[in-house]
């Protein structure tokens, strides 16, 4: 039992608990997820698995992303980045759902897996399905060998290490480099991109690992954030565009390990619903960061104050504005609108981690969840 401790405290590296140690790996994780494929000095993407398969990837008349939970939310940050970058339509699905509701696929599609462990079951059976009606089916994992891995045409490992918190942090992250680099790569060969943009944007996907850290540096502010909100009964979180899929997994983070509900929320769809429930008991986690419907996110921030809501902002380095409305923000550093939700996430992700462990929560085991779900 000692011993089984003890390797338990060395596989955490002096860190309290395995979620926050994967949290503090993500500059280092998204280096590993880029290295060997990102070559900003040739200006060049190099991915095997999309450079084998660059015709089926160039003809599909559409992207089809499957997957479950925080993959998901990768996922729907991904249609974004394909969409916007790379000018290919895109539609996002629970495996779940698409399994089972005989879905239009044909061999003109490409589908996308992205799953962490490689063994989340509805995901599987969706891949199994697409591959059936002629698909041509890419996987993003995380864990090498694992079933969607083998089962897939072919795909881009993450390499993210191992993710041992069932909350899911840097696999999160990964994801989402790994997809940036697909949707950049095509869009370069489909000429949507220069080559000067196109080196712009490596240039700067370079630079994230040390905005990452940057972004990390607010750990103390947070903790001291989360006290104020840890008895919070309800939380929403609210963002737009690329950061609406951060609101939502910002929001699924804080239900996962702390169990406080929580509901993510475009910001302008606030007025449709959530903003009956704003007064001054429900915290509303704004992401404002500039650039990206920055106006429209500070209305929607008025709104809410003059409600008495109380706001927790995150905001791009020296912000002015919205620091005059919030009751607190937390910066991150500016980068590309695309890029935001690789540093966007990480505030929310350690509020979480405060707010649970305040409340006594069993941070990387939460109740009822597993790590990888291989049942439907
Ligand atoms: C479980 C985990 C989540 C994960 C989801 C999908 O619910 O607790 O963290 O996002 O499964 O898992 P996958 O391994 O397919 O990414």
């Amino acid at each position: 039992k000692e011993l089984q401790l003890n390797i338990e405290e060395i596989e955490k590296g002096g860190y309290d608990h395995f979620m926050l140690k994967e949290i503090y790996e993500q500059p280092r994780a998204i280096q590993d997820s880029y290295r060997g494929r990102l070559l900003a000095d040739q200006g060049l993407i190099k991915m095997a698995g999309v450079d084998d398969n660059l015709e089926k990837f160039m003809n599909a008349n559409r992207i089809i992303i499957v997957a479950c939970g925080t993959s998901w939310h990768a996922g729907l940050v991904a249609e974004y980045i394909f969409e916007d970058l790379a000018r290919i339509p895109v539609e996002v699905e629970y495996a779940s759902e698409f399994r089972y509701r005989n879905p239009v696929i044909t061999d003109k599609d490409v589908v996308i897996a992205i799953s962490q462990s490689g063994e989340t079951a509805d995901t599987l059976a969706a891949i199994k399905l697409a591959k059936e009606k002629g698909a041509f089916v890419f996987g993003v994992c995380n864990v090498v060998g694992s079933t969607i891995s083998r089962e897939t045409d072919a795909g881009a490992y993450t390499h993210a290490g191992p993710e041992i918190g069932v909350a899911s942090t840097k696999a999160f992250t990964t994801q989402i480099t790994v997809l940036t680099l697909i949707a950049l790569k095509l869009a370069k060969e489909k000429g949507v991109f220069s080559q000067s943009k196109y080196h712009e944007f490596l240039t700067e996907l370079e630079n994230i690992p040390s905005k990452v850290e940057k972004a990390l540096l607010s750990n103390d502010l947070i903790e001291k954030v989360a006290a104020v909100y840890k008895d919070a009964t309800n939380c929403l979180y609210l963002g737009r565009g690329y950061n609406f899929p951060v609101a939502l997994e910002g929001a699924l983070k804080l239900k996962e390990i702390s169990y406080i509900h929580a509901e993510g929320y475009p910001a302008a769809e606030m007025k449709h619903g959530p903003i009956a429930l704003i007064d001054e008991q429900m915290p509303v986690f704004v992401i404002a960061t500039k650039r990206g419907h920055y106006e429209k996110v500070v209305s929607n921030i008025q709104e809410i104050k003059s409600r008495k809501g109380k706001i927790i902002a995150i905001v791009t380095e020296g912000d002015e504005t919205v620091k005059e409305l919030a009751d607190h923000v937390i910066e991150v550093p500016e980068t590309f609108e695309s890029l935001t939700p690789l540093l966007t996430t990480i505030p929310l992700q350690l509020l979480s981690y405060h707010i649970a462990l305040m409340r006594g929560c069993n941070v990387d085991q939460p109740r009822n969840l597993a790590k990888s779900v291989t049942v439907e």
